[in-house]
């Protein structure tokens, strides 16, 4: 089991390393702008958003309320913001790029979101 797991994570850092090497796009340079994001919600995985939230935000937004960062319950944001913010961070939120959170589990998180209300279609 020791020797399987570390034997996963070489793998895993060849992949990342191949993958970085590539076409030289991404890498944490991009900027984000809202228009890419104006889509509606794709996702309704809330059990997966969940999980996401529990990893990524719920540190600062517990239950969704007001800890380090604000109270985002009820607040309705269109969903472009949020993965916008979500994506290229703001102020004292950090940034969280696709290799933290994938596109479809930002999509969950979204899906998650709404039942909190902060996220509205
Ligand atoms: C390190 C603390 C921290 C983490 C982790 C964090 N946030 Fe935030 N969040 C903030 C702060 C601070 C703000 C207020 C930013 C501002 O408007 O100045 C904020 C604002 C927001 C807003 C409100 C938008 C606004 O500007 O009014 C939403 C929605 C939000 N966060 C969602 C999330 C989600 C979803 C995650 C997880 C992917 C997350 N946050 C992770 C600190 C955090």
């Amino acid at each position: 089991m020791g020797k399987n797991l570390v034997f996963g994570l070489l793998a895993g850092a060849l992949v990342i390393a191949f993958g970085c090497s590539g076409s030289g796009s991404g890498g944490g340079t991009t900027a984000y702008t809202l228009e890419q994001f104006q889509f509606p919600l794709t996702s309704k995985d809330v059990a997966r958003g969940e999980e996401v939230y529990a990893e990524y935000c719920e540190g600062c937004h517990p239950g969704g309320e007001k800890g380090d960062g604000p109270s985002i319950v009820n607040e309705g944001y269109p969903p472009a913001k949020v993965r916008w913010q979500i994506r290229s961070g703001l102020d004292d939120m950090p940034a969280f790029g696709p290799d933290k959170i994938s596109d479809a589990d930002l999509e969950a998180v979204l899906a998650y979101a709404e039942t909190l209300g902060a996220v509205k279609r």
